[in-house]
């Protein structure tokens, strides 16, 4: 049994951990922190927890913690998680970090997109990038992880056989994406409140989302993104066009992007002239994609689904975490 803790235990991502934590038959969660509702117990914030996770929730305390956790979730807000993930770092603990702290490979680039001075740069080369279809040799080695945004897992995935295949034509991708309002986390703010959100609908951060940075760096070219907020609790849907850069069939669209995603135990294409929903993937760490072609020819309209809680942000971290710990990559997540 491999001991892991999760610091920020209180939120809707570090929630979504202790679930997938408690289904995995190999680790043991040791440590759930708080900083506000430290000494309550952790069923207090999370009732379905009753009965099933008898721990007291406590202050992140990285010399307590370590001794006892091989491997630490860091759930906290951006420009607050990369100075813990260093201090567990040093005291030997493994560390995937939900945050958005080490997902960008230029510290000048984080800067300008979450306006504040990073405090650990050095970091930022020795985190991989943890989207497990992508950089899995890596991540099985890797000591701290940079789990991807919700949007950005979603709209990679949905994009990168199309980008690999050369079949997009440069500066063409327009991602069109919409989250469920847990997306924006547990915190009370008129935007996400229920008669604010609830029968709403609405385009957001439209000149310039934070996940627009990451998601070009791992496309390699440059896109435009804007996101929706859905009136749903959880859930991603992003349709991806791109111009074509060749004459192409639907067939061999279909043809590739199922070639590209042979054997990946979580991503799922649909059969030809399918598009997936939200419905499919909610509660899971699935990401589904459908595959097509407007009218005209010219243009890939590519759908993909995941859950924002799941392969967006806790499903990923604990795949991630089955590769650092060598375990089987889909334990507690199939
Ligand atoms: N929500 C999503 O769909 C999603 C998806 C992918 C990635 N993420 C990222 O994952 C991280 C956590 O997101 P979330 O949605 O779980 O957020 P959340 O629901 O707002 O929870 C935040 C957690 O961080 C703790 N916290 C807040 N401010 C803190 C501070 N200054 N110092 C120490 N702890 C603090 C809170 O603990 P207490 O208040 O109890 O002390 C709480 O446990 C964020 O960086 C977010 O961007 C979120």
């Amino acid at each position: 049994m491999k001991n892991v803790s999760v610091i920020g235990a209180t939120g809707y991502t570090g929630g979504e951990l202790l679930r997938y934590l408690l289904r995995h038959p190999g680790v043991r969660v040791s440590h759930a922190t708080s900083e506000r509702s430290a000494g309550q117990k952790v069923s207090v914030l999370h009732t379905d927890l009753a009965g099933r996770l008898d721990l007291t929730l406590v202050k992140n305390d990285p010399d307590k913690i370590s001794k006892d956790s091989g491997l630490v979730f860091l759930c906290l807000p951006h420009a607050e998680s990369a100075a813990w993930a260093k201090k567990y770092l040093d005291r030997g603990v493994k560390v995937i970090d939900l945050s958005a702290d080490l997902r960008l490979a230029s510290v000048k680039s984080y800067e300008k997109w979450y306006k504040t001075t990073h405090p650990h740069p050095e970091l930022l080369k020795k985190a991989v990038y943890g989207l497990p279809e992508l950089y899995r040799a890596k991540i099985k080695g890797a000591k701290l992880v940079a789990n991807p945004g919700c949007y950005s897992t979603t709209s990679i995935l949905t994009a990168l056989p199309l980008v690999k295949k050369g079949w997009a034509r440069k500066g063409s991708i327009v991602i069109d994406a919409k989250s469920g309002v847990s997306g924006a986390g547990r915190k009370i703010e008129s935007r996400y409140l229920f008669c604010e959100a609830h029968e709403n609908f609405l385009a957001y951060a439209v000149t310039g989302h934070r996940h627009l940075p990451e998601i070009e760096q791992e496309l390699g070219q440059s896109v435009t993104f804007v996101p929706h907020l859905l009136p749903v609790n959880r859930g991603i849907l992003a349709t991806v066009y791109a111009k074509l850069s060749k004459k192409i069939s639907a067939k061999e669209l279909h043809a590739a992007y199922a070639e590209f995603y042979k054997g990946e135990a979580f991503v799922k294409v649909l059969d030809e002239g399918k598009f997936p929903e939200l419905k499919s993937v909610q509660h899971t760490n699935y990401c589904h994609i459908g595959v097509g072609l407007d009218p005209k020819g010219d243009t890939a309209v590519l759908v993909g689904v995941t859950d924002n809680l799941g392969k967006g942000a806790a499903g990923q971290a604990l795949q991630n975490m089955n590769l650092v710990l060598g375990f089987k990559e889909g334990t507690g997540l199939e």
